[in-house]
């Protein structure tokens, strides 16, 4: 199974996949987080922050998970993944894959601004270190269409969304 993750930067994506990635090891199902800021630094450090690179970022990422899912190991792949047509994409290419929506609003996510990203992004334009493409704030996240699960990370603990998609991968796996 390919578990493709679609949310903003600090939304819990990393943090989500960790925790269920060990709640399902214990039950004995093999689980491996193929996650966005990995694979830019070994396998993509070619791509930026266009949509081309973001979509051919999730095209790779997407490639590895089929590999690692054609031997029963769910494959998380947790990137930001903002774009319907690559999500769609990679359902079209390869068997079952479950799209989960990551969500969590701006406000929150500003708040927590875990890497300081979202700060760099709002500095007044021009200034030297202003971030000009971070998605959400000066670049898109489309929605997903009919994702086939939403935690939502603003208004739920970590552990209650940890639970929900451990349970949601369990079932999906029956
Ligand atoms: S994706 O859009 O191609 O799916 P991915 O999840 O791999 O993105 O990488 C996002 C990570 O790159 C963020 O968690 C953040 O650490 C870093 N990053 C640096 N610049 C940006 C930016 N402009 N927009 C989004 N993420 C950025």
């Amino acid at each position: 199974m390919i578990i493709q993750f679609c949310g903003l930067s600090g939304s819990g994506k990393s943090t989500i996949a960790g925790r269920v990635k060990e709640v399902l090891n214990r039950e004995g199902i093999r689980v491996e987080v193929i996650d966005g800021d990995e694979y830019r630094r070994v396998l993509c450090p070619d791509l930026g922050f266009s949509k081309q690179d973001r979509n051919q970022n999730i095209r790779r990422l997407g490639f590895v998970a089929s590999k690692l899912s054609a031997f029963d190991i769910v494959a998380i792949i947790c990137a930001i993944n903002p774009y319907e047509e690559i999500r769609q994409e990679i359902k079209d290419n390869y068997p079952n894959v479950k799209t989960i929506f990551i969500n969590c609003n701006l406000e929150t996510l500003v708040q927590r601004d875990t890497k300081g990203l979202y700060h760099k992004a709002l500095l007044p334009d021009g200034h030297p270190e202003k971030i000009t493409n971070l998605t959400g704030i000066n670049d898109p996240f489309e929605l997903p269409d009919k994702p086939d699960l939403t935690l939502d990370t603003a208004c739920e603990s970590i552990d209650e969304s940890v639970a929900k998609l451990a349970e949601f991968i369990v079932d999906a796996l029956k």
